[in-house]
């Protein structure tokens, strides 16, 4: 069985027949071709597959296609080329390996749209969703303190 779903991701249409079940992840990944999502646990523990639906944030490896008819999907191609995330984290040091980077960026993008002056618990709390095992954090909060015209930790 398969739904026929509308949507859309980073401003372009998407329509397709899918099995309902199938994840939003693989979507964006094998039929969009947006590759900088990544998959890390498969189970919504890690965030490193985060987007943005109706510009709330999910992790996509948990969000069946069929939840996804008729709504706007964000990915980290979707943001603005000079979003000052991208240059805070490289110059901060909030990346290594880069696995968890796409959902901490989609991550600090979210809590940066709703609240444009985050504490540092704040961002804490913010991230909390996405694991990183290279980086101990303190660039992360640093790059996403400096975007938010803060200056690093
Ligand atoms: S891959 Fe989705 S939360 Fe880890
Ligand atoms: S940079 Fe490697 S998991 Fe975060």
């Amino acid at each position: 069985m398969t739904v026929s779903c509308r949507f859309t991701v980073n401003g372009s249409p998407v329509y397709g027949h899918f099995a309902p079940m199938r994840r939003l992840l693989d979507v964006v990944r094998a039929e969009c071709g947006l590759t900088a999502t990544k998959e890390g646990c498969g189970e919504g523990e890690c965030g490193s597959c985060a987007v943005l639906l109706d510009g709330a944030l999910v992790n996509s490896c948990l969000v069946p296609i069929a939840e996804v008819d008729g709504r706007e999907v964000t990915t980290l191609e979707g943001l603005r080329t000079d979003d000052p995330l991208f240059a805070a984290f490289a110059a901060s040091g909030g990346t290594q390996c880069g696995i968890c980077t796409p959902g901490m960026i989609m991550a600090a993008r979210a809590l940066l749209n709703d609240c444009p002056h985050p504490d540092l618990s704040e961002i804490r709390r913010a991230l909390s969703g996405n694991l990183c095992r290279c980086t101990g954090y303190t660039g992360i909060y640093a790059a996403i303190r400096a975007a938010a015209g803060q200056g690093g930790e």
